[in-house]
């Protein structure tokens, strides 16, 4: 069944203009207001002056058709399923968007004195408050706009802190090889030597790799937990004990804690910073660019390098204020207090679910995960690795190497084709220890309904590989643009002039 169908390439507004159409009516200048234009263009030099504005010619209801189609070719979490695994494209309650812009929140300025934002103060401290429950650390800094941002100010953290207490020498970060690229970028740009460890038959760490590895040299290392095979690190516990054995931190990229909302804490788990995603697990969407928000969370010990100012209360005064007076903190990582109109989206969404249906939350979003895999894992051409038997939390990664290697099908070729049937595609090609990846992540949000209609499209779609592969191999076919050359695509000289300064910059 196809769910959705997109529509057929729309001709640009320039190849609808109708020399003559009009689409507006002016009021007549009047005569003081018309002079002084008229003297007005005598100064500008009659070389530079414009002979023909090439503006598009329609009429009203032709622009409004125009870019009302434009708008139906988006595709989007309010328009059909989003199954990208590792990036949580979940439903954010529209009452949450409507809070953040209400006018109050809206028309204010960072630089207003702070007898007049005390309410905004009060958001971010009470916002701070629930992410310390949630996560079991001590104190946030809700600065960071994105996950890979608060990555890097953790990495910064776990420096500072080393460098503090005299460790110098701890220049390595240890990072799995099922990691998210992020994290070994993000250490890697903090001034860390990356050391990946190897995924064991389970998918989990391997613990006897990570003891080879581990020294005195180490400063931390950064998991994910679930990891991004939605397996969940049941060696926490032993990984906790080698990583501070040697005087090294845990940090916890909380990009996946939609499964373990309500569940289980980082900071019970041992972890000593977190950052979590606001953009993923709490009413913003992901991707798009933005804005998003990655608070990072620490344990007491790390709260004094936490960038500066975080927002305290005075309880003798009743006022919110800003703390500076913190000469660890390892300095600005945004300007101001972060997106604060994401931070209004998560506080009124974390107020809306309590801590009863955030636990909801993650038991629907693994319950949803699991009725799909159990699904999709008997399909022809498609195996589970790592612990085919185990259940996965809330997100699963299949293997199409089999279909690719029996049809010539690759799981890109699958991914392209399901947006013929009006699905997002799903992620591929990630986690890098599993061959032709193809992950998916269903979400909470999701009804069995839909479930059951992207397994349909999804074993349609493998019934096709296996009967008229070339159908797959050429998909999309009913989109408004076909399949790009993404080789051709991200070459520099294909791309547009201001990002061709740039990588010419960068590579020349
Ligand atoms: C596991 C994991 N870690 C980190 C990130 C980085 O988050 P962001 O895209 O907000 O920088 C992502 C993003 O998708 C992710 O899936």
């Amino acid at each position: 069944m196809i769910y959705r169908q997109t529509r057929w390439l729309e001709p640009t507004i320039f190849e609808l203009s109708r020399p003559g159409a009009v689409g507006v009516d002016f009021p007549e200048l009047d005569e003081a207001l018309k002079k002084e234009l008229e003297e007005a263009l005598r100064e500008v030099p009659e070389d530079l002056r414009r002979k023909d504005l090439h503006l598009p010619e329609l009429s009203e209801l032709e622009v409004v058709r125009h870019f009302t189609r434009l708008s139906q070719m988006n595709y989007s979490i309010s328009t059909g399923m989003y199954p990208l695994g590792s990036c949580t494209m979940k439903y954010n309650p529209v009452m949450n968007e409507d809070l953040a812009y209400d006018e109050k929140l809206l028309n204010i300025h960072p630089l207003q004195p702070l007898d007049t934002v005390q309410g905004c103060l009060e958001i971010i401290w009470r916002l701070e408050q629930i992410l310390v429950e949630i996560t079991g650390m001590s104190r946030f800094s809700l600065q960071p706009a994105a996950g890979a941002h608060g990555e890097f100010l953790g990495c910064l953290i776990i420096r500072a802190y080393h460098m503090d207490r005299g460790l110098h020498y701890k220049n390595i970060m240890i990072v799995p090889d099922s990691a998210h690229g992020t994290n070994p970028a993000s250490a890697a740009m903090a001034g860390y030597e990356v050391k990946v460890v190897k995924s064991d038959k389970d998918g989990c760490v391997d613990i006897n790799e990570l003891e080879k590895i581990v020294d005195e040299n180490v400063a931390g290392i950064m998991l994910t937990n679930p990891n991004t095979l939605g397996v969940f690190e049941k060696n926490i516990e032993r990984i906790v004990d080698i990583i501070h054995g040697v005087d090294g931190l845990l940090y916890y990229d909380g990009a996946n804690l939609n499964a373990l909302l309500g569940k289980v804490r980082p900071g019970d788990m041992g972890f000593d910073i977190v950052h979590l995603n606001l953009h993923k697990t709490f009413s913003t969407p992901h991707g798009g660019g933005g804005p998003g928000s990655g608070p990072v969370g620490v344990i007491e010990k790390l709260v004094d390098y936490l960038p500066s100012p975080l927002v305290n209360y005075d309880e003798s005064r009743g006022v919110f204020y800003l703390d500076y007076e913190r000469p660890k903190a390892v300095g600005k990582i945004k300007m101001f207090y972060g997106n604060f109109n994401v931070l209004v989206k998560a506080y009124a969404y974390l107020l809306r679910m309590g801590s009863e249906g955030l636990k909801k939350t993650s038991e629907a979003s693994v319950l949803a995960s699991n009725y799909l895999l159990n699904k999709v894992k008997r399909l022809k051409g498609v195996t589970l690795p790592y612990a085919p038997e185990s259940p996965r939390k809330h997100e699963f990664v299949v293997s199409l190497s089999k279909l690719y290697k029996e049809t010539g099908v690759s799981a890109r070729d699958v991914a392209k084709r399901l947006l013929d049937y009006g699905f997002h595609a799903p992620t591929v090609y990630f986690p890098l220890i599993v061959d032709e990846a193809f992950m998916v992540e269903p979400t909470e949000s999701e009804s069995k309904k839909m479930i059951d209609m992207f397994y349909d499209a999804l074993s349609n779609i493998i019934d096709e590989a296996y009967r008229d592969p070339e159908k797959v191999k050429t998909a999309p076919h009913n989109t408004s643009v076909a399949r790009i050359d993404e080789v051709r695509a991200s070459h520099p000289k294909t791309i547009t002039p201001s990002w061709r300064v740039h990588v010419a910059r960068r590579w020349p």
